[in-house]
């Protein structure tokens, strides 16, 4: 099939490429000039897992790149992804990008096209679409792909959402995925609704389930019990599943904060009271992890004012550099408040705020206090023997108390 995919963020960038490995000719489309001069030239605007590879491969024999409307037009495209930012600010979801792309993209459609919607948003966002491009069909198809294993979650995702007004559109994208769907992966057919409310339900639940355990994880350490071994006992439960129990600083990152805010915030404009307060709790205890790390540094320290405190890891999880909504940076930040001197250390995300370049041997000799908030690989197999005895809260609970304590080391857990 020939598709269009407006957008080569990350969304886009993966999709494109990954569509292009499924046997489609594709051209991908971005308003930031620089941005496709240097995917052209092979250097990502983020790192990815397999994506440089999948890019070289197909570029420019099946996969292309611009960022003028016009050439988009040209390549004749039928099947039209829209791969935008649907930002969340003050509260309110911002969906400027989305429309701008339909409108660009709108001249250059001809009737039988189908426009379909990858980026998440609130539901009957579909519906707003079809009336703004007049003439074209809509149609949504949520992205369920995790940072790190992007490209791999899309060329094997556990289920394809079609949200389709018709049969001819639902052909259409059977056409585009018919690899996928030909080695057995689950299609699910739906409405337009269904589909965009199922990607925020799914984040939201997903949030959920790391505030569940964060919340058990405080209630644990109030009555003495281990939360690592309950999450392994929940998690060993079919129904229950291992997925997101693992406790810690807080779920971060461009998605799951900002998708559950964007459902909180649509379920009030519609007075679903009772689901607002149930994700306000999930917001809740996932903000006050921080804070509770905060006061647990100030116990340990007696107070932070003036005090070297070293915050491991400023990505939002391990295998990745992407810091938005990074609990470490989140916690530093609340840390450099009550006064304490805050590095930051990271293995691959660099150049954010609170960072100096310095290694590790660096930021864990020379703190006051360390704590882990992402965990990399590298602090996981941190040797503590190599260290003079200091503190550590283990923040991501993916230390071996056992070893740090032997090597003399004061463990703080959470
Ligand atoms: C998420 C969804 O998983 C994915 O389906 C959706 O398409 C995009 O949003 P991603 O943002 O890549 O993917 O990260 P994910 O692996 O879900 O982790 C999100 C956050 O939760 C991270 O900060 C992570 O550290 C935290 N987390 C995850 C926990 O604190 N505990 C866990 O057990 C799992």
């Amino acid at each position: 099939m020939r598709v269009t995919v407006t957008g080569c963020g990350y969304l886009g960038l993966v999709h494109a490429a990954t569509l292009a490995a499924m046997g489609n000719h594709v051209i991908a489309m971005d308003v930031d000039e620089g941005k496709i001069t240097r995917i052209r030239e092979g250097r990502l605007p983020f790192r990815e897992p397999g994506l440089a590879d999948l890019v070289k491969t197909h570029a420019p024999s099946n996969l292309h790149f611009t960022s003028s409307p016009e050439v988009l037009g040209k390549f004749g495209g039928t099947v039209h992804f829209l791969c935008v930012g649907t930002p969340v600010k003050d509260g309110d979801v911002d969906l400027s990008y989305l429309f701008n792309a339909a409108e660009a993209l709108a001249p250059h459609l001809s009737a039988g096209d189908l426009v379909v919607n990858k980026s998440t948003v609130p539901p009957g966002t579909g519906d707003k679409l079809l009336a703004f491009l007049r003439g074209v069909d809509v149609a949504s198809n949520p992205e369920f792909l995790r940072e790190g294993t992007a490209v791999q979650d899309s060329l094997y995702p556990e289920r394809l959402v079609f949200g389709v007004n018709n049969d001819k559109a639902r052909y259409a994208l059977r056409e585009v995925y018919r690899t996928l769907i030909c080695s057995g992966t689950k299609e699910v057919t739906t409405t337009v609704v269904n589909a965009e409310l199922s990607k925020l339900a799914a984040n939201a639940f997903l949030a959920t389930k790391i505030s569940f355990i964060n919340g058990v994880a405080q209630y644990g350490k109030a009555v003495g019990a281990d939360v690592g071994k309950v999450s392994e006992i929940l998690g060993l439960d079919s129904r229950i599943g291992q997925w997101g129990l693992r406790p810690g600083l807080g779920f971060g990152g461009g998605c799951l904060p900002k998708d559950l805010a964007m459902l909180t915030n649509d379920a009030a404009d519609h007075d679903v009271y009772p689901l607002v307060d149930f994700l306000d709790s999930v917001s809740e205890i996932n903000d006050r992890r921080r804070s509770q790390v905060r006061d647990i540094a100030a116990d340990v320290l007696g107070d932070l004012s003036g005090k070297r405190v070293s915050v491991l890891g400023a990505a939002f999880k391990p295998g990745t550099d992407d810091t938005r909504e990074s609990p470490g940076l989140l916690l530093a930040g609340m840390l450099t408040e009550e006064g304490a001197h805050v590095i930051v250390h990271d293995p691959s995300a660099t150049g954010v705020k609170f960072m100096q370049v310095v290694a590790i041997e660096h930021a864990v000799r020379d703190a006051d206090l360390v704590i882990v908030a992402t965990e990399h690989e590298e602090y996981v197999k941190l040797d503590p023997s190599l260290f003079p005895p200091g503190r550590v809260i283990d923040a991501r609970y993916c230390l071996d108390r056992g070893k740090w304590e032997a090597a003399g080391w004061e463990y703080h857990g959470i």
